[in-house]
């Protein structure tokens, strides 16, 4: 019983002595901005990814509006992303005026389905925002071919991917510019922060001076060659990103494990569909461990139950159009991606992160079949 009672939290980061050690190195140095702890935490996460050039961001939703502003996303254009995904994959461009358009998703994968993105673009299309959501990449090669044939930029919303794999390589390597975030429940944390890949020195150095408030690679502090933002991360949070980079496939492989328990678990629980399986152009990088259920009624009976035994859950994730800001600036309504609402409907975050225990994960499994 006093087993049964202890609380079994969403989501937790990972981290030992050795975050703690770099940074109070930081804390010690006296170079807690601009220095050269970023500059190392930038070369090895490009590095780990494949890409030839990484800027650090003060978190991912801070890296996607700077992709969006090097785009020359200007008021009017639309910008086609996705309906199931974190809010920021629509803001980032709604900051600089753009117009969002929701193509609809593959009912299996949870990704953009690129027939649904092909049929959205119009004259006025600028770019294509894809997300890999929930970690499991998207559909890459498809989506690049739509851009290139509509002569739109390509930003791929990579926040939950780092890791991730498409077609045997790291997402980041393949050349459209990508965005990692680290935030506390993200595969690996900085507490806030983030990344952006490119394969452009060009736009490598256009991402460094907007995030630093436009100044220029030469010329001084008071300086300002174009109109920037404060979106610099510090290097205490490089240093903590370090420590996480240092262990991030150790993170990876017991995530993996974690997630492979829960199928095992889960398998024989009716009414429950698991999260889609890799295949050979498709490797995810565990994030959260999302279930579809048989419907709302369903989801709602667990959670009811989940909260009983104390055991953490989100809705993941609602519509972004159908949010209530949406709704008001853009009118949107229900209907206009049916697979994406359906999903939202009946789709569950179960307790994930790197330490989860069994025992605690046997608890929610049980919890989730008496509930159904
Ligand atoms: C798909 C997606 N995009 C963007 C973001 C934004 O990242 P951040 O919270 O670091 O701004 C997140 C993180 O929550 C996300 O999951």
């Amino acid at each position: 019983m006093r087993q049964e009672t202890r609380a079994v939290p969403l989501s937790g980061p990972y981290l030992d002595e050795r975050e703690e050690e770099l940074v109070l190195e930081v804390l010690r140095s006296g170079r807690l901005s601009l220095g050269p702890t970023i500059d190392r935490f930038e070369e090895l996460f490009a590095e780990k990814v494949g890409a030839p050039y990484a800027a650090a961001v003060s978190s991912g939703t801070a890296g996607l509006h700077l992709l969006c502003v090097s785009a020359g996303i200007e008021p009017g254009d639309e910008v086609i992303t996705s309906p199931y995904s974190f809010a920021a994959s629509a803001n980032c461009f709604i900051y600089e005026g753009g117009v969002p358009v929701f193509a609809d998703i593959d009912r299996r994968t949870f990704n953009f389905d690129p027939a649904a993105v092909e049929a959205a673009v119009t004259p006025r299309t600028k770019a294509i925002v894809a997300v890999d959501i929930y970690g499991y990449p998207c559909e890459l090669d498809e989506l690049r071919a739509i851009a290139d044939k509509h002569g739109l930029a390509f930003v791929q919303d990579s926040c939950e991917a780092v890791g991730a794999e498409y077609k045997g390589s790291t997402i980041g390597s393949h050349g459209p510019p990508a965005v990692f975030a680290f935030y506390p429940n993200k595969q690996m944390t900085t507490g806030e922060g983030g990344m952006v890949t490119t394969h452009s020195e060009e736009e490598w150095r256009l991402l460094r001076s907007l995030r630093n408030q436009g100044r220029g690679d030469e010329g001084g502090w008071l300086e300002h060659v174009r109109l920037g933002f404060n979106y610099r991360i510090d290097d205490v949070r490089a240093g903590l990103g370090i420590g996480q980079l240092e262990k991030l496939d150790e993170i990876l492989s017991l995530r993996d494990e974690v997630a492979r328990r829960y199928s095992v678990l889960l398998s024989d629980v009716d009414g429950v569909e698991l999260p889609c399986a890799d295949d050979d152009s498709h490797k995810r990088s565990w994030f959260v461990y999302v279930v579809a259920l048989p419907d709302n009624a369903a989801r709602e009976r667990v959670i009811a139950h989940f909260e009983r035994e104390g055991i953490g859950y989100n809705r993941y994730l609602p519509s972004i159009h159908l949010q209530p800001y949406m709704r008001e600036r853009f009118g949107f309504r229900e209907g206009l991606c049916p697979v994406a609402e359906d999903v939202s409907s009946r789709t569950l975050a179960l307790p994930f992160f790197t330490a989860l225990a069994s025992d605690a994960q046997e608890r929610v499994a049980e919890a989730l079949a008496t509930a159904l």
